[in-house]
């Protein structure tokens, strides 16, 4: 008998699931407004030193970085390869990445505006194809490909594995079910129907958002959550003031994270 596994449509499971899921796909001028928003704000986190730590970066000299945001690994990758290519759709994070490279006079990332849907024939194959934090795609199978054929060597892909974007705690406030999304599940299926075994890793990240007002705060929960109730907004102002203040009056939003972190080799061609 032929294998099951290799005749479950994980691609049309994943779509279910994230349609149906607590976090919905954003698009470009919704990423470059966020952009805009956390360029002002105060972030904390350890994801990057900590993906960064994982990285096999042995033989890799050039690294294409899918969803690459403002550059917070394409620049100390940069510093470490000697290209980066950097892709993102949305042209606010590009532009942010841009200056933070120029600040910091690192010279050898270059940008490119796409989405993961956009033709790719014109961005380089590259030693190590990176997607942290940004598979955001209806079509996750069509996306895998699209990272083994751009890959000489490695791939690497981060997916949320914790049940939600936002903190249990603001669910539990806005009394609303966490519908999980953890695609990375579906991810390590597909692949193993290309052929590839990938290696499952975990970040447990700790990190968190400093906030000037409950307005910027409810400003951000709506960016995650769409439209919030009356009753809803009331009781999350209740909350951020019940969070704990700074010295400088800001109300600081703790955010823990469980991140997947999948790595394998291209099939080879
Ligand atoms: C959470 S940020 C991740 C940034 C960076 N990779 C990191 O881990 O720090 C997600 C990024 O993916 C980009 N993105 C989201 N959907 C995308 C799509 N369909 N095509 C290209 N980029 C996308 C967003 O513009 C954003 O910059």
């Amino acid at each position: 008998m032929k294998d099951l596994l290799t005749r479950i449509d994980f691609a049309a499971l994943y779509r279910r699931q994230a349609r149906a899921s607590s976090f919905q796909a954003r698009s470009s001028a919704d990423w470059g407004r966020r952009a805009v928003a956390r360029s002002r704000g105060e972030k904390t986190s350890d994801y990057a030193r900590q993906l960064l730590g994982h990285l096999d970066l042995a033989g890799v000299q050039t690294v294409l970085d899918i969803g690459c945001g403002s550059g917070n690994l394409a620049i100390p990758l940069a510093r470490r390869v000697r290209r980066v290519h950097a892709l993102d759709f949305s042209a606010e994070m590009l532009r942010l990445l841009r200056a933070a490279a120029r600040a910091e006079g690192v010279r050898n990332i270059r940008t490119y505006r796409r989405a993961w849907a956009d033709d790719w024939r014109r961005i380089p194959r590259a030693d190590l194809v990176l997607c942290s934090r940004a598979m955001a795609v209806d079509d996750l199978r069509a996306a895998l490909s699209k990272m083994n054929a751009h890959a000489r060597r490695r791939c690497c892909l981060t997916m949320h594995a914790g049940p939600t974007f936002l903190s249990t705690e603001v669910y539990r406030v806005l009394r609303r079910p966490i519908i999980p999304r953890p695609g990375y599940i579906y991810a390590v299926n597909i692949l193993y129907q290309m052929g590839i075994r990938a290696r499952v890793d975990f970040l447990h990240t700790t990190g968190g958002l400093a906030y000037d007002s409950a307005d910027q705060f409810v400003e951000g929960l709506r960016w995650r959550l769409g439209r919030l109730t009356p009753s809803e907004e009331k009781r999350l102002r209740a909350y951020f003031q019940a969070l704990p203040h700074g010295a400088d009056g800001r109300a600081f939003y703790r955010h823990d994270f469980e991140w997947a972190l999948l790595a394998w080799e291209p099939p080879s061609r």
